[in-house]
């Protein structure tokens, strides 16, 4: 194992009806709170007026920015920057799900901040301070609500850039698996497939004896493999909601990557540089490429596929090759993910070959692409052919 640290500063409130914490989070009486949701979703479930709710107990001082776009937009991070500024806002809170969440992580450096938010982004500036916030959860994928990291697209240059800094943990995350209800099954799909991804990307590591983490990650995927269509077949179900909930939480909260590398994430890289330029949903993309990855690296070193194939898809590697077991483990995670109803190529969103000179490129836009397998830009193109 290596050396590591472990401190993760987000309280985590989990269970039903726990937004009634909220009051006693912020601490005092009287705060100016920016609220910031998405397109709706939370004003036709009810999530809106509970929240609400909490904060007339709290006497706040309620200020709002809606229409947070999935994939938000550093000109939606730029529109709350500004309220910051005029209105002397002193916390803020999310509603939503990983896009809310990551613009709210924007807006909460932003404001502290002279200069325009992007530059804190690209790490042209540092980030040296953040505004408090908070996070009501309401889709179970990315993780934001208990880590240090944000995504945010520049919609002028096609840019999608992940970022992260101690200053943007939330302070508190209520995580109600009811809040869940609604989400669609589309988007439900989508984040079983992130929260598997996460725990991939943890499981590609180089680190010797790590027989614990990679136990951990193992049995969180067969989790995520024996809840998600469960869910699917009555996504009103509590009991599966709340399964899928602390999962994928853990799945990106520090904890898969306590002792290792930090595992691979190059699969996560290209999937955004191609909804950078798609604008297609997180989880849709990482369902097309991660299969590819895998099948892209096994051919250099089936032995971790080969052991997923084995502990994660109970995949039988008696009279194969290593690299037959492996194949047969990627072709598992592509057709899991298929037959719960995610996209497999490029093509399901009409996407063509046209571009991909410029998703090779954008994939390198911060340098060092994978770590399980340093990927260089042929590589790239491979695993980018393999998807279509
Ligand atoms: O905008 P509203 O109307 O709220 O609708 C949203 C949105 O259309 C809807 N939704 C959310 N909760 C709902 C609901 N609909 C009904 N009922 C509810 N309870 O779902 C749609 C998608 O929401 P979004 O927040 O975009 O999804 P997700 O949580 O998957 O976030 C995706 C974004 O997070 C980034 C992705 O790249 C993408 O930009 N990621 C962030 C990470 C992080 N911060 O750690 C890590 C991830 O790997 C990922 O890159
Ligand atoms: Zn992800």
């Amino acid at each position: 194992m290596e050396t590591f640290l472990q401190h993760n500063p987000t309280r985590l409130f989990f269970g039903k009806g726990q937004a009634e914490q909220i009051p006693a989070e912020l601490g005092e009486k009287g705060l100016n709170v920016l609220v910031i949701y998405g397109g709706g979703s939370i004003k036709r479930n009810g999530v809106y007026d509970s929240v609400m709710n909490q904060l007339e107990k709290a006497e706040a001082n309620v200020f709002e920015l809606a229409g947070v776009e999935p994939n938000p937009r550093l000109t939606t991070v730029r529109k709350g920057v500004e309220i910051c500024k005029n209105e002397g806002i002193d916390f803020l809170l999310a509603i939503g799900g990983g896009s809310v969440i990551d613009c709210t992580k924007g807006i909460a450096a932003g404001a502290k901040y002279d200069g325009d938010p992007w530059d804190l982004f690209t790490a042209k500036h540092p980030v040296e301070s953040a505004l408090p916030f908070g996070t009501v959860l309401t889709l179970a994928a990315t993780g934001s609500e208990m880590n240090s990291i944000s995504v945010i697209s520049n919609w002028e240059t096609k840019e999608k850039i992940g970022w992260g800094s101690p200053h943007v943990f939330p302070t508190f995350s209520i995580l109600d698996p009811a809040n869940t209800f609604t989400v669609p099954e589309n988007q439900t799909v989508y984040g079983i497939v992130d929260s598997m991804s996460h725990a991939l990307e943890h499981y590609f590591h180089r680190t010797p004896n790590t027989p614990m983490i990679d136990g951990f990650i193992e049995s969180l995927l067969r989790t995520a493999i024996a809840t998600g269509p469960k869910l699917l077949e009555n996504l009103e179900s509590f009991e599966h909601r709340e399964t899928m909930m602390y999962l994928s939480t853990t799945a990106f909260n520090g904890t898969l990557s306590n002792g290792t590398d930090g595992g691979d994430w190059a699969s996560h890289r290209i999937e955004h540089a191609l909804s950078a330029v798609y604008d297609i949903p997180h989880g849709g993309g990482l369902a097309i490429v991660f299969p590819n990855w895998l099948e892209h690296v096994l051919l250099d070193d089936p032995s971790r596929v080969k052991q997923l194939a084995v502990n994660v898809f109970g995949i039988s590697p008696d009279g194969k090759t290593d690299i037959e077991t492996a194949k047969e483990g990627a072709k598992a995670l592509r057709e899991f993910w298929s037959s719960l109803g995610a996209p497999s190529t490029l093509r399901n969103y009409d996407i063509d070959d046209s571009q991909f000179d410029d998703i090779v490129k954008k994939t390198f836009i911060k340098p060092g692409v994978g770590t399980y397998k340093k990927l260089d830009e042929k590589s790239v193109m491979d695993i980018l052919n393999r998807s279509l």
